[in-house]
């Protein structure tokens, strides 16, 4: 019997985490707020590109105050350190975002650091993430709040679980990790973070109930890696070169999906899988952050 594993669709959950935020946007706008969030874009980079221009448009339909800056690629630190206080100072911004990656000559973290940690929409700034750490109330970086988010939907259960994270970035697999360990429900697992530097990698994902995939290198997880019933979830995002695509590319997660879906229960598709729940959950994180400035 060919196995057919559950499709964990990102595409469906972030519908109805958009369709959710809808009641309490029109709340704000009773009280004369529109959620108000502003992308900061250095430079050209090609990807980045397409997903700020896939934030704005997500955001102005849901009827947000919503703006890009796009700055020069030349743009200096100390310029984009003005343009964040400016944005820290305006009372109509509720969430600052400012894109990653940034050119080489300036300094992410200095940065990150600059943002109000009231309007770290992305979860990035210490303070956010020491909030995460401590279980307390705060910005949860949007990647990982999406993967909580498709594990709410489709009701997968983390107690007692041996989840695996694949990868340490900042971004993904260091708060992934921590809401996993989290004493609240969708948590109270076990967790092994494993790395480039994790000898025998395989030996540890193949004791996963929950695999989390973010290494950011193309079909790294192969079947072999991944337990018969294993429930797989795919942060990958990689452009792969192929001529028979219109684009001259196409996209690949970091899971070779075609093989390790002949074994798993559940797995997230890409694109439609967690890609999605990011913008979703930046939404979500600024409408919060918009709630919290009326307190
Ligand atoms: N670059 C890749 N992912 C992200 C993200 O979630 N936020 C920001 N600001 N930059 C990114």
């Amino acid at each position: 019997m060919p196995n057919s594993p559950l499709i964990l669709s990102g595409k469906e959950v972030s519908l109805a985490v958009k369709s959710d935020l809808k009641n309490r946007i029109l709340e704000l706008k009773e009280k004369g707020i529109a959620p108000g969030l502003t992308a900061v874009l250095v430079g050209e980079d090609p990807a980045s590109q397409v997903y700020v221009r896939s934030k704005e448009r997500q955001s102005a339909k849901l009827g947000f105050n919503s703006n890009v800056l796009r700055l020069d690629k030349g743009t200096s630190q100390a310029e984009l350190l003005d343009v964040v206080k400016q944005l820290n100072d305006d009372p109509s911004v509720h969430g600052i975002l400012v894109q990653l990656p940034l050119p080489k000559h300036i300094d992410s973290q200095l940065i990150i650091e600059s943002i109000d940690p009231a309007k770290d929409v992305d979860g990035f700034h210490p303070v956010s993430v020491g909030k995460l750490v401590l279980d307390l109330d705060g910005f949860v970086s949007c990647t990982p709040a999406g993967i909580l988010e498709i594990m709410k939907f489709y009701k997968i259960e983390t107690a007692g679980k041996h989840v695996v994270v694949v990868g340490r970035s900042n971004i993904v697999g260091k708060p992934m990790a921590n809401l996993m360990i989290q004493k609240k429900d969708l948590g109270n697992a076990t967790v092994t973070l494993v790395h480039t530097r994790t000898p025998d990698m395989g030996l540890h994902t193949r004791q996963a109930d929950i695999l989390i995939a973010a290494a950011g290198v193309p079909e790294f997880i192969t079947a072999d890696m991944v337990r018969d019933g294993a429930v797989v979830i795919d942060v990958g995002i990689n452009r792969v070169e192929d001529d028979s695509t219109e684009k001259g590319y196409r996209l690949v997660g970091d899971v070779d999906f075609s093989a390790v879906s002949k074994k798993c229960a559940a797995i997230t598709p890409v694109p439609g899988g967690v890609g999605p729940m990011t913008i979703a959950m930046l939404l979500s994180n600024t409408v919060k952050s918009a709630e919290n400035s009326l307190n």
